[in-house]
């Protein structure tokens, strides 16, 4: 084959070159400009052609291995920003799914119930979970060694700065005591919040729940009031209009009741959510004691008020027929996604 010939074949196949991976790059470049490559080889021979053509292919050699060296380079350049695949990039493929989080259960309950609370003037407080022994108890009117301490099994906590432990707050009327203590009435308030108890754990009870309270101070309020307020919220939460109060005792309420909402009886699963009477238990609460009002800085002869507190589990376990209160804290993916509906 003449030099020239050559120059031809060589001209053709790169014009025809094309690699799908980087290492056929590799294999390219070896090729073409290796030490042992084809271009080497070119101006190998290059030195002992005719004059004439050294004339004829001296700039149109060095022309194509710069081309060729460019090509290389911007080869590799396209295979280092892309994935390995690129080529094989299905365009018509669907785009990949960004899986959207669920609404936790508790989160469900909790939105709504304060959605309802706050169509009528209710705002939403907060307070800590590890409390000291006055806001989740003494101001509360439990009294230091009062029995009444024992309806509330307590996880204590070291303090570093006092003989006194802190305690997890075993209910969310704590929060009732920090917010009459930094406000003046009218007070509307519910605090919802996690609650800690130190009891077994089975599928019906649980160490850590969840409450919502609710606080209503201001002049003039009565027990009538309290039981409007309830039955609105049975109302709008449960769809159910009949309720009753029971006499109950609470130390920080006067007089005390636990609230019943009448859900009836056509199902067997009603039979079995309300024990065979038809009336589910749903909350605690009473007009609150004067002596709480005294504690926490509120004139009580001029203002009195009513709590209530409740909790969120049973509601969920009933409203989305969960079987297990376990089950509301383990964070099992397949459990929590059951809930995207309601997103
Ligand atoms: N704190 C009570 C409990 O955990 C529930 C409760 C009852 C809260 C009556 C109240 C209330 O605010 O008035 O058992």
């Amino acid at each position: 084959m003449s030099f020239a010939e050559k120059v031809g074949e060589l001209i053709e196949e790169l014009e025809e070159a094309r690699v799908e991976t980087l290492e056929e790059v590799e294999e390219f470049r070896i090729k073409y400009l290796g030490s042992k490559g084809v271009f080497k080889s070119l101006f190998h021979e290059f030195k002992e052609v005719s004059s004439e053509e050294k004339r004829e292919f001296g700039k149109k050699l060095n022309e194509l291995k710069s081309k060729t060296e460019s090509l290389v380079s911007d080869w590799k350049s396209g295979f280092s920003e892309q994935p390995q695949e690129s080529s094989n990039l299905d365009l018509t493929r669907p785009g990949m799914l960004r899986e959207l989080g669920a609404e936790h259960p508790i989160s469900i309950i909790k939105r709504e119930i304060i959605d309802i609370f706050h169509a009528i003037g209710f705002s939403v407080a907060e307070g800590p979970e590890i409390e000291d022994d006055w806001h989740n108890f003494s101001a509360l009117n439990f009294p230091p060694e009062h029995p009444a301490r024992d309806m509330q099994d307590t996880f204590f906590v070291a303090n570093p700065n006092s003989e006194e432990d802190y305690v997890l707050r075993t209910h969310t009327s704590s929060v009732q005591v920090r917010v009459m203590e930094n406000n003046e009435p009218p007070i509307r308030v519910i605090a919802p919040g996690r609650v800690f108890r130190n009891e077994d754990i089975s599928a019906r009870s649980h160490c850590i729940f969840h409450q919502i309270e609710g606080l209503y101070i201001d002049e003039g309020v009565s027990f009538a009031d309290m039981k409007q307020t309830l039955e609105y919220f049975a109302k709008e939460f449960f769809g159910k209009s009949e309720i009753r109060l029971r006499p109950s005792y609470f130390p920080f309420t006067e007089p005390s009741a636990e609230m019943d909402v009448y859900w009836g009886l056509e199902s067997e699963v009603d039979y079995r959510m309300t024990k065979g009477t038809g009336w589910l238990e749903v909350m605690g609460c009473g007009m609150v004691d004067p002596a709480v009002l005294d504690s926490c800085g509120i004139d009580s002869e001029k203002y009195s008020g009513f709590a209530f507190g409740m909790g969120l589990e049973r509601s969920a376990m009933k409203r989305f027929r969960i079987p297990d209160i376990r089950m509301i804290f383990e964070n099992d993916a397949r459990f929590l996604k059951k809930f995207k509906s309601a997103l």
